[in-house]
């Protein structure tokens, strides 16, 4: 019953196993007020995703999807706020999605006349599943809905006042034979015939994510290897992550040949998510590359995702989360400290402080208040540390151990971590007024 069929490549080569780093970001295009959006209890109003909008800027993001204009009012008025209002910088592009249908695909123009630079993202669905329950269509009636919408895409883009480049999903991928898919793709592609000064992008959706990572690698590196007019597509991943690998699987996807990744901040988006672009950039930063993301004020971005979206950042979120910096453990806090001594002295240029897997200071956050917290786990070390850093007090290390029992028996019996400043009450009470 739970057994979920995937499709294998027909010809599988797995060169990107060959690979052991990422060299180079690929391009991000954020999909948070679309796919994000799309997901949330109570989608974001006019204002909040405007205030969005501006915080992508701000990160960095050259490639927005900014909604589905034809899908609702706010949608729609969106994208003309977006235009009246001037609010595109000319490094952006924006991208908005439409179904392959004539009149959505027709709203969806309307929405966007004027545009300096938008992508127009084309999508239907193609799988096995779909096609028989949902569409009750055969393969080539599926083909023609594709083509006919690109055939639209192309006509109302020479004739609309703006620049505009194409871009097409064929949703459900992971359900849909992978030569068929290709196939899709490649009519798509005959109709806009792209060249390489003017691309166009073809995205491969794991809608659901429904095969372990490598498998849809080995699906990416066949269309890489087999797609036409390869040098004048831009080849695009969009995972999900219902089996929690979306992260793994854009990864291994890019390894295999992909050159763009839709995502969202925090992994926002349909069920589980979209794949995490947060997570992706700083995988990459910690590496030496640069993501061209600029995530250095991440606290700041995850309290703005979460006021806009209603949405929570996890404590264990990668590089974001209130814990992910944190050691309460005494042999933890004891080799944090040691090694960051090790990298003043020697000035290291190489992070490899035990415990941390990058430098906190690099997404905002701090060494006082993030890294060392005292509860009963805790050691000397962390206590001696919390004391020195805040109170000036170097203790001898003679005196390192029983005040660090002192100290980590309050807070067993109390049952509650300890603050820096009810450490030194601790500390005082017992050593400076006893
Ligand atoms: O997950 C998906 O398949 C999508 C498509 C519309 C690209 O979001
Ligand atoms: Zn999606």
């Amino acid at each position: 019953k739970y057994k979920r069929p995937y499709f294998l490549p027909p010809t599988r080569s797995c060169d990107w196993m060959k690979k052991d780093y990422i060299e180079k970001a690929p391009i991000w295009c954020s999909v948070d007020l679309r796919d994000g959006n799309q997901a949330l209890i109570e989608p974001m109003s006019l204002a909040e995703k405007l205030e969005f909008f501006k915080m992508l800027v701000d990160i960095g993001f050259k490639e927005i999807e900014v909604g589905f204009p034809a899908a609702s009012e706010t949608e729609y008025n969106f994208m003309r706020a977006l235009i009246e209002k001037n609010m595109i910088p000319d490094d952006v592009t924006v991208q908005v999605l439409t179904q392959a249908r004539e009149h959505i695909i027709r709203k969806t123009f309307e929405a966007v006349e004027g545009t300096k630079n938008a992508i127009i993202h084309l999508y239907n669905s193609t799988s096995v599943a779909q096609r028989e329950q949902v569409f009750k269509k055969g393969k080539e009636e599926i083909k023609k809905i594709a083509v006919d919408g690109a055939l639209l895409l192309k006509t109302l883009a020479n004739q609309t006042e703006g620049n505009f480049s194409f871009e097409y999903s064929p949703e459900s991928f992971p359900g849909t034979e992978v030569e068929y898919g290709l196939e899709v793709c490649n009519a798509v592609l005959d109709v806009w015939e792209p060249v390489s000064e003017n691309k166009v992008i073809i995205n491969i959706p794991a809608t659901v994510e429904n095969a372990m990572p490598h498998i849809f690698a080995s699906q990416i590196e066949y269309i890489h290897k087999n797609i036409k007019y390869r040098d004048a597509v831009s080849l695009c991943i969009h995972p999900h992550n219902d089996r929690g690998c979306g992260v793994a699987a854009a990864e291994l996807g890019v390894l295999a040949g992909a050159d763009r990744v839709e995502g969202t901040l925090f992994g926002n988006g349909e069920r589980t998510g979209n794949v995490d672009i947060i997570t992706l950039a700083m995988n990459l930063f910690s590496y030496g590359i640069d993501s061209e993301l600029d995530f250095s004020n991440m606290p700041v971005i995850s309290s703005t995702y979460e006021k806009l979206t209603g949405m929570h950042v996890s404590q264990r979120q990668p590089y974001a989360g209130e814990l992910v910096f944190t050691a309460f453990s005494g042999s933890h806090q004891d080799a944090i400290a040691k090694g960051m001594h090790w990298h003043e002295e020697k000035r290291s240029k190489h992070w490899s402080v035990p415990y941390l897997p990058i430098d906190p200071k690099d997404v905002g956050r701090t060494y006082d208040s993030d890294v060392i917290r005292i509860n009963s786990q805790s050691g000397k070390g962390g206590i001696s540390y919390i004391l020195k850093q805040n109170y000036g007090f170097i203790l001898p290390d003679r005196m390192k151990e029983e005040v660090g029992y002192t100290v980590k028996d309050v807070s067993d019996k109390e049952h509650k971590e300890l603050s820096p400043e009810w450490v030194y009450q601790i500390f005082e009470n017992k050593y400076i007024y006893n």
